[in-house]
């Protein structure tokens, strides 16, 4: 697939504008553009608007994607198109299948700041009473603002969790006793920091155990995860991942930081390094 980015160049003909929605987000231009080509985000932090995700093709141009918005509706799936236009800061979402088929939303992105970028979207649609454009003008911008709060917060933690790992750390290993495991259990779960990273400690199956609560994908958060069957999924992309391992369970590969030992030592819990991998 060649650079498709010229196509993001013009709102079709025929259609109106329904509305338009006008914000600020706390991070640079770049953090954005990440967030635009990352389709697979869609299902999993917009859970609420998206149900499913199947890429059908991508490339500097942008992507394309078949997206199911409500579990059941696989009938009527929606393929959506991003092409995107770096250099005129902008981007165009087309639904080019499915309900809703031809209508355009457009994106402009302009930076302020490095830590500030401005964004401007329109809504375009082949509707024409001037009553239900501004209905559905009205619905787009609800939506949006919902979007655009979950991407912000995402991209804000994102960047965080960047500087944070690109600072130096000389983080102890030295063993870490947390007291007697009676007194312990009473606060589970609860985090605690070891070797500059920092931990999930909860009990599961009888057990103490931690696990790591930065996802090895692009660091998102899962402090706060819910466990099931010993699995956790990350709120991001829905990556999964065993606490009891921190291997991958849903075949994507990924594995949690290896997490301390948590051992019993005369009443007392312990946090150690855990063993070198042979
Ligand atoms: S950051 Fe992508 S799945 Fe966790
Ligand atoms: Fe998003």
């Amino acid at each position: 697939m060649g650079d498709r980015a010229d196509t993001a160049h013009a709102v079709g003909p025929r259609l109106n504008l329904a509305g338009r929605y006008d914000r600020e987000v706390a991070v640079g231009v770049g953090r954005v553009w990440e967030n635009v080509l990352d389709w697979e985000h869609l299902p999993a932090l917009h859970n609420g608007q998206f149900h499913s995700i199947a890429l059908l093709d991508s490339g500097p141009w942008g992507w394309r994607a078949s997206v199911v918005n409500q579990p059941g509706d696989v009938a009527r799936a929606q393929v959506i198109e991003v092409r995107i236009d770096r250099d005129a800061g902008r981007y165009c979402s087309a639904t080019v299948e499915g309900p809703g088929a031809g209508s355009e939303i457009w994106t402009t992105l302009t930076p302020l700041a490095v830590d500030r970028t401005a964004v401007v979207v329109t809504f375009h649609v082949a509707e024409t009473a001037p009553e239900r454009l501004a209905r559905i003008g009205q619905r787009y911008v609800e939506v949006y603002t919902g979007l655009w709060d979950e991407d912000e917060a995402m991209m804000v933690h994102r960047e965080r969790a960047l500087a944070d790992r690109r600072r130096p750390s000389a983080a102890s290993v030295e063993p870490l006793n947390l007291g007697p495991l009676s007194a312990l259990l009473t606060t589970l779960p609860r985090l605690v920091e070891f070797g500059g990273e920092r931990f999930r400690l909860l009990a599961l199956e009888g057990q103490v155990i931690a696990h790591a609560v930065t996802c090895p994908h692009w660091l998102g958060p899962l402090d706060d995860a819910p466990v099931e069957d010993g699995c956790i999924r990350c709120p991001w992309h829905d990556y999964r991942f065993d606490i009891r391992t921190g291997a991958s369970s849903d075949g994507r590969g990924l594995t949690l930081a290896r997490a301390p030992r948590v051992s019993v030592e005369q009443g007392d819990v312990i946090l150690s390094a855990p063993p070198a991998i042979p």
